[in-house]
């Protein structure tokens, strides 16, 4: 099945992430569009966990993110590299977990109700960072490693991993 969304809320994160992969992998059966990938991830993961935003900025220049595909309410345009979760996700070319939003220095703050955040590097073929997606949630301490680990298991697509 590749149509409709399904409710992981209370599935075990491993099984929830192969699930919305394999959703994935359907849906984009023989696309090779990067910005499709992106929004039909975004929409995915949003609906089927419940967060409050989840999206990608993209690498637009040299130490630059500006906002792509996204669920949520609006996010902020542009980032520099080193500045905020994703900011600094992007400079370390690492996965960054914040438990409390309130606590990260820097932190930019785009809906008010965000309490947590998650931010995972996209890499293409040739291992450059083009994107990193980001995660918010309403709860405090929503993401851990389970996360991070399915989330850049799902991420190779942009690598071409399971691109028909
Ligand atoms: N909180 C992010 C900014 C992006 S929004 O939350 C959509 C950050 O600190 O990088």
């Amino acid at each position: 099945m590749t149509e409709g969304v399904m409710d992981l809320r209370h599935e075990p994160r491993e099984r929830a992430y192969a699930l919305v992969h394999s959703q994935m992998l359907g849906v984009l059966a023989g696309v090779d569009d990067d910005i499709t990938g992106m929004a039909t991830l975004a929409s995915l993961l949003h609906h089927s966990f419940g967060h409050l935003w989840t999206g990608f900025y993209r690498v637009v220049g040299p130490q630059l993110l500006r906002v792509g595909p996204y669920q949520g309410t609006l996010g902020c345009l542009e980032i520099t590299f080193g500045r905020g979760v994703c900011g600094t996700a992007a400079a370390e070319r690492r996965t960054v977990i914040v438990p409390d939003v309130s606590r990260f220095p820097g932190h930019i703050t785009c809906d008010a109700r965000s309490k947590s955040e998650i931010v995972v590097p996209v890499f293409d073929r040739a291992g450059s960072l083009t994107a990193v997606l980001d995660i918010d949630s309403e709860r405090r301490a929503a993401f851990d490693q389970s996360d991070a680990d399915g989330l850049e298991r799902i991420l190779r697509w942009f690598v071409g991993e399971g691109r028909g």
